[in-house]
């Protein structure tokens, strides 16, 4: 109530008598009750003038989208969807792809021509490039910086060495090339300062040692290892890369006492585009060259993504701006990069070096099936046996890094919405381990320059959205996410009050598949998005990208952009784009052959599906930022905890009873106990407790959708002019609803963090501790499942439990 009006009523109340009327105590009753339902009517006025102007003024008629007004013009939702549907183009994400590919951008270089040797015309930097084009396209960009640790390469060299008697020398008898093939028909695999074959965040070192094949260097891949009784300890690991996150094939080896990894790319692991099968090699087909070779980074992802000696300190969470800004105070030392060397090598170069094991140590076939699958150099003769090598040859492993700490540049665009703190964000990484990057991640960088210039359209067109949107190209994403990850640490409480959802395209083409995660809020106004845009997939005519689309929404994990805005600081994301087909042509990840020869050729000829995923992203965004109700699901949300929970259940089974064969499949990766802590049967009857918690919030869900669907169709039926009562009423509901569902994500953080990597916060979603790509669902029972530790799960479900009860109180 609004003090001022408080001396007013007294004043009414407390005048003097008049004592010449007889009706005395009639008029005073009757001015009292006019001079109330005056205020009542001026300050309900005053209330929707003022509190709910934002949503009030952008109301457009009849319709539950918000309306722009631009100099005495309205513009609606209608012209808002056909700009942001047909302005992207084909063509001009095929020039974003060739400026983006045309020299490196690793990150933290490429800023400016100050760095350059000379001022060419092409040489302008991909920061300030960017930063410009937006600027052009009508969105406000500017650059902010970050002083980060990370590493640059220096030398390497890979060598096996043979000694033909005990008294002999060491002769050197074969030695890796580290270097990918120059094409003539692919100008990026020529390009001067091309960036050499290494891994992000590898320690330095000079190792020389016998070495094992580990197959993909999972967990339980290592476990088969132990239980065969194969030495790893001083031993040098041979990793295919699949399945897992580099970096978590490294910690292990580095747990076990090995000495050093090399991390290959088997064309097992490619589909059915190989030679093997036929197929020519690329550039000439679709099969992988030989040459090639995955470059990445090898930080321990799951334990903590960002700057690894950038710690936001626990108690520093509630502290505004607190990233790695230069003078920040820094971890002197950190847990979450190896410290034995490790280095990526192509297949051509790993043949020698496997077949120096045929007939020393098991034959992996023989293992188990798990190392009897994907074995795609045997036609080469490999014979894949683990070894170790024979004593008379051992591999040299030379890895040297300049380690150093320098800014990198976020480029971030705003376009102001009408509503202070209701925010949407949209981002992908710039940075790319290769001069090229057609793919990952230029085609997602290429495909949201086409979103902001549509933007800028209709910005120009007289719209203004109701929610701000935040645009952002971020770098050191290939290091471990390092751009976002500062800068959701620096702008925490403004994002955790107003941020209401993040997308993410990193790959946003490299095939025709549709692929997307998503938070379980979002899944409904994801597909819809889908619906609206043509596929432009031939055989299919007629048909959207959601007919052509198998549905599947996966869980957040990690790997991209969207970790930290997910699993830190709790809001809602969606990462999506087009992917390769399993009998597609080889996408040759983190290569030099991600280039803009093999896109043009190979993965996106034409470049349609660039434009398909630039109108998903622009219609999206048009739902997100100008729909007065928050589109989201709270019951879609807590029907996925609940089919999470069964996923625990089921995992909690299977560890307890003998394993079927598909059982034993889902554990592949993770940690395997054998002694048991606590009981597993009042661990189980505290998963009964939670799902009566879910049950309560599923109900609370549904009647908080209630609500939105009744507030939409209130604004599509439209209230009468006069009827103030009611529009009030109406646009309070409002309010409350997108208070409800922007901060309905939030309540699954918890401040105490994962056990052992507190930096993740959500209890629902985070990447799986063994896994490093792959989403975990409640990974607190996971892990302690894994553990069989079932106190621990106690705990957890406590946890858990007090999130859903505090996630249920928050819809009133
Ligand atoms: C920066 O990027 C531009 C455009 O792709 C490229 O021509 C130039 O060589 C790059 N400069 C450096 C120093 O990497
Ligand atoms: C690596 O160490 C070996 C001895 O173990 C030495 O002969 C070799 O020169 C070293 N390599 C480099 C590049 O330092
Ligand atoms: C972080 O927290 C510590 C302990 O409360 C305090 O001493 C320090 O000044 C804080 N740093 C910042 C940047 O707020
Ligand atoms: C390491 O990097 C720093 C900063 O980029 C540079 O000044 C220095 O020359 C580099 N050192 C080596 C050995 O490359
Ligand atoms: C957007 O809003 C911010 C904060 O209110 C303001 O500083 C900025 O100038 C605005 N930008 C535009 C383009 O109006
Ligand atoms: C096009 O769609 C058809 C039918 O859904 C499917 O069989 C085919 O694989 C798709 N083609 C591509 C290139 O995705
Ligand atoms: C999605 O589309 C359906 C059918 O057109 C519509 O009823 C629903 O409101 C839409 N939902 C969102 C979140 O936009
Ligand atoms: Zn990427």
């Amino acid at each position: 109530m609004p003090s001022e009006l408080t001396p007013l009523i007294q004043t009414v109340r407390v005048g003097p008598p008049r004592r010449r009327y007889p009706h005395q105590t009639c008029r005073r009753f009757c001015t009292i009750a006019c001079t109330c339902l005056l205020i009542g009517a001026s300050v309900t006025i005053a209330l929707q003038a003022l509190f709910l102007w934002p949503y009030q003024h952008h109301h457009g008629r009849h319709s539950h989208y918000a309306m722009s007004w631009h100099n005495g013009k309205s513009f609606s939702h209608k012209q808002l969807r056909s700009i942001l549907l047909n302005t992207p183009t084909a063509e001009n994400a095929r020039e974003w792809s060739r400026y983006y590919t045309s020299g490196p951008h690793l990150a933290g270089k490429n800023y400016s021509q100050k760095f350059l040797p000379r001022a060419l015309e092409a040489d302008v930097s991909k920061a300030e490039w960017t930063m410009d084009k937006w600027q052009a396209w009508g969105v406000e960009a500017s650059i902010v910086a970050y002083d980060v640790y990370i590493n640059y390469p220096v030398d390497h060299s890979l060598s096996m060495l043979k000694q033909s008697s005990k008294a002999e020398s060491w002769n050197v008898a074969f030695k890796a090339s580290l270097t990918e093939d120059v094409l003539d028909e692919d100008p990026s695999t020529a390009l001067d300062g091309r960036v050499p074959t290494f891994h992000g965040y590898s320690a330095s070192g000079n190792v020389t040692a016998p070495f094992v094949y580990v197959n993909y260097g999972t967990y339980r891949d290592f476990e088969d290892l132990i239980e065969a009784g194969i030495d790893l300890e001083g031993n040098i690991a041979i990793a295919k890369y699949g399945g897992i996150f580099r970096g978590l094939k490294v910690k292990r080896a580095q747990e076990l006492g090995m000495v050093g990894a090399v991390i290959y790319s088997d064309p097992g692991d490619d589909g059915e585009k190989t030679e093997e099968n036929g197929y020519e090699q690329y550039p000439k087909g679709p099969a992988r060259n030989p040459s090639s070779v995955q470059r990445g980074s090898v930080q321990f992802l799951s334990v903590r993504p960002g700057d690894p000696h950038f710690v936001v300190d626990e108690r520093n969470r509630s502290t505004p701006g607190y990233p790695s800004k230069p003078g920040a105070p820094r971890a002197p030392v950190d847990d979450s990069t190896p410290s034995i060397p490790s280095i990526p090598i192509s297949y051509a170069d790993a043949i020698p070096i496997l077949k120096a094991l045929n007939g020393h140590g098991p034959r992996a076939t023989k293992l188990n099936k798990y190392w009897n699958r994907n074995l795609g150099l045997g036609y080469k003769g490999v014979e894949y046996n683990i070894g170790p090598s024979p004593d008379s040859v051992v591999l040299n492993l030379y890895n040297e890094q300049n380690y150093t700490t320098t800014p990198l540049w976020d480029v971030i665009g705003v376009v102001n919405g009408t509503i202070p703190n209701e925010v949407i964000v949209v981002g992908n990484h710039r940075d790319a381990w290769i001069a090229g990057g057609a793919a990952d991640p230029n085609s997602g960088s290429a495909i949201l320059n086409e979103v902001i210039r549509s933007v800028g359209k209709a910005v120009e067109a007289g719209w203004q959205p109701l929610r701000t949107i935040v645009f952002a190209s971020w770098d050191g994403e290939e290091y471990g996410l390092v751009g976002s990850t500062e800068w959701v640490e620096e702008y925490l409480p403004w994002l955790s009050d107003a941020n209401v959802a993040y997308i993410n395209v990193d790959v946003g083409a490299a095939g025709p598949r549709f692929q997307a995660s998503a938070a379980p809020l979002l899944n409904r106004v994801l597909r819809n998005a889908t619906n609206l845009v043509l596929s432009p997939n031939q055989t299919t005519e007629g048909q959207t990208v959601g007919d052509v689309w198998d549905g599947t929404i996966t869980t957040m994990g990690s790997g991209s952009d969207f970790t930290a805005f997910q699993d830190f600081a709790g809001i809602p994301c969606i990462d999506m784009g087009f992917k390769g087909a399993p009998d597609g042509p080889v996408y040759q990840y983190h290569s030099n052959y991600d280039s803009f020869h093999w896109m043009d050729e190979y993965g996106d000829p034409g470049f349609k599906y660039h434009e398909a995923l630039a109108k998903v992203l622009g219609a999206l965004l048009g739902e997100l930022s100008n729909t007065i109700v928050i589109p989201f699901g709270a019951a879609e949300y807590a029907d996925a905890l609940d089919g999470y929970l069964s996923k625990v259940e089921d995992k909690l089974k299977s560890t307890r009873e003998p394993t079927s064969d598909a059982d034993v499949f889902t554990l592949r990766g993770a940690v395997l106990s054998r002694d048991v802590t606590g009981s597993s049967n009042a661990f189980e009857e505290s998963l009964k407790t939670v799902r009566k918690s879910l049950a309560a919030l599923r109900v609370k869900a549904a009647e908080l959708d209630g609500r939105a669907a009744w507030a939409n169709r209130k604004l599509e039926n439209g209230l009468p002019w006069w009827n103030i009562i009611g529009k009030v009423k109406l646009w309070i509901t409002i309010a409350n609803i997108n208070t409800q569902y922007k901060y309905f994500e939030r309540n699954f953080l918890f401040e105490g963090g994962l056990d052992s990597r507190s930096w993740f916060k959500h209890v629902v979603f985070a990447p799986g501790l063994w896994t490093g790509y792959a989403g975990a669902v409640y990974p607190g029972f996971m892990e302690s499942i894994d553990a069989k530790d079932y106190n621990n799960g106690l705990k957890w479900a406590g946890i858990i439990d007090r999130c859903i009860v505090k996630a249920t109180e928050s819809i009133k």
